[in-house]
This record gives C-alpha cells, structure tokens and sequence, in this order.
C-alpha cells in the first residue's frame, strides 16, 4: 500500500474498537502517525502493540477538562496536527416519552460537543499549518431513523450541518471538512443487550433477504475506513462540508 499518509499526523478518536480502530489502523498502514483517544485504556494499549507510530491517549471525550489536557499534551509534542477524525460515539435507545434530560446530555456531550471541542480547539493549530483535513462521523440513523434513537439521531443530525458550516470558515485556511454517515456497520456497537444486531431474523429477513439494504449485508469498519482514508487524504481536494452516506445502499431504498 502508498504512503499516502508519510509525515502526517492523525488524530482519531474512538479509536480502541470498532470504526475507530479500523481508521486508526488504515492510515498508520498508509504512514501517518495515529493519536488514539479512547476512554478504553487497555484495549488503545493493545492497538499500540500493532500498529507502528501509535501514540495511545487514554481520555474521557464528555469531560470538557480531559480534552483540554489532552489536546495541550499533543500540541506539546507534536508541531503539526494534519488530521482529525472525530469517531468516538455511543448509542442509546430510549422511546422519547421516557427519555431524559440527564440521557440526553450525556449523548450530546459525546456524540456532539466533543466533535466541537476538538475542531474548535485544533483549528487554529491547522490554520497556522495552512493545511487540515476533518472527518466527522455521523450516522444515517439522522436521516432515516429507527425506533427508540431521538437523541442519538439529534446528535448525529447536528454533524450534518456543523460539518457544513465549519467547511466554511475553514475553507481559507486550506482545510477540508467533512462527515460520513455510516450505515449498519458490524461493530461492538451493533451488539445491543448482548445481541448482534445483525444476526436477528428480522435483519435477515427484512434487511439481507428482502434487500431493504440492497448490497444485502451490514458494512465493516474498514468499508468506513477506506472512505474515511480518502476524506483525510490529499487525494479529497474538491470536496468539502459533505457528509458521504455510506450503507450499502440502505436510505435508497423504502
Ligand atoms: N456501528 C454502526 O452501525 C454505526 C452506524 C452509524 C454510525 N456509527 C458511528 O460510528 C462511530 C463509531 O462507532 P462504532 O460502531 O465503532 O462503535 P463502538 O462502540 O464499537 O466504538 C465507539 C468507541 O468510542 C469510544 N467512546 C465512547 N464514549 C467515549 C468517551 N466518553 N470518551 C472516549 N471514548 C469514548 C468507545 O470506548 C469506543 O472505543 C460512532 O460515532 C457511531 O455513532 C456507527
């Protein structure tokens, strides 16, 4: 594989499982130096054990205060910043009659507020450089909600239109954002209660065999990763403030 990522360095959050890791993973393989923010301390400790020029750091991405302290460490050590890949996300399913302030919070600050914070406080670092490059993960579950997902789907919503306006003002400063929204993608998050998800009867019966995903299977990480890859790379110089849906074809169809 090219070296399409030799002497950058990348930020990924969420990077201990899943997506993140598969991200984190995929642009080290093409040269970049990976940062790794993940409340998961053993699990980024175990990445770092594969993959060349990992720098893990543990953080908790709700704590306004974690990644402040963070993002001083990595500007210490680091003069540039090329890439960053806001991944990190939780899901939770609650009917919006029983759903709470405190739910709500906890998601927002997650999902939404740490995407704002890391952009906002590594922007200037990348307008310095005269050079960046965003990836923010979203979630088709904005645009084509299931049950139970009001929270999570404002959350991811939000990215949408956030990733548009910050394409705008970054675009003078040689910097492109923008956002993916994966599909149904076969991660520990796909695990509800202990149930993959994607095994059920009803996916298989509804999803796979009647093709309401019409390539018929969920996506793996990697299929995240290689469109991640592209927005991070130099290769993404027309492209900016998109969010690219990315689930086999999934919103196509009714
Ligand atoms: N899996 C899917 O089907 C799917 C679909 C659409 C969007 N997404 C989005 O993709 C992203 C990655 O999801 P995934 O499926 O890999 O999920 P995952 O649960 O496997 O991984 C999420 C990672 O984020 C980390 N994280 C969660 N809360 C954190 C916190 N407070 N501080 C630091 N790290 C924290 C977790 O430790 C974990 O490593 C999320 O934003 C998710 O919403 C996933």
């Amino acid at each position: 594989m090219g070296e399409r990522f030799q002497d950058r360095v990348a930020i990924v959050t969420g990077a201990a499982q899943g997506i993140g890791a598969a991200i984190a993973l995929r642009l080290s393989r093409e040269g970049a130096t990976v940062i790794g923010l993940d409340i998961k301390r053993d699990e980024l400790a175990a990445l770092s054990a594969h993959l060349p020029r990992f720098e893990a750091e543990p953080v908790d991405l709700a704590s306004l205060t974690d990644i402040a302290r963070a993002i001083e460490k990595i500007r210490g050590k680091h003069s540039r910043i090329d890439v960053l890949i806001n991944n990190a996300g939780v899901m939770d399913y609650v009917r919006i009659d029983l759903a709470g302030l405190e739910k709500w919070r906890r998601v927002m600050a997650i999902n939404l507020e740490a995407q704002f914070h890391m952009c906002r406080l590594l922007a200037p670092v990348m307008m310095e450089q005269g050079y960046g490059r965003i990836v923010n993960i979203a979630s088709t579950e904005a645009v084509q909600p299931e049950p139970h997902v009001s929270i999570y789907a404002a959350s991811k919503g939000a990215i949408f239109s956030f990733t548009r306006a910050i394409a705008v003002d970054l675009a003078p400063f040689g910097i492109l954002a923008n956002a993916i929204a994966p599909g149904c993608i076969h991660t520990p998050m796909s695990i509800v209660n202990g149930v993959d998800e994607t095994t059920t009867d009803v996916f298989q019966e509804w999803y796979v065999g009647k093709r309401k995903i019409p390539l018929a299977r969920p996506g793996e990480p990697e299929e995240i990763a290689a469109v991640a890859a592209f927005l991070a790379s130099d290769e993404c110089s027309y492209v900016t403030g998109q969010t690219i849906i990315v689930d086999g074809g999934l919103t196509i169809t009714n």
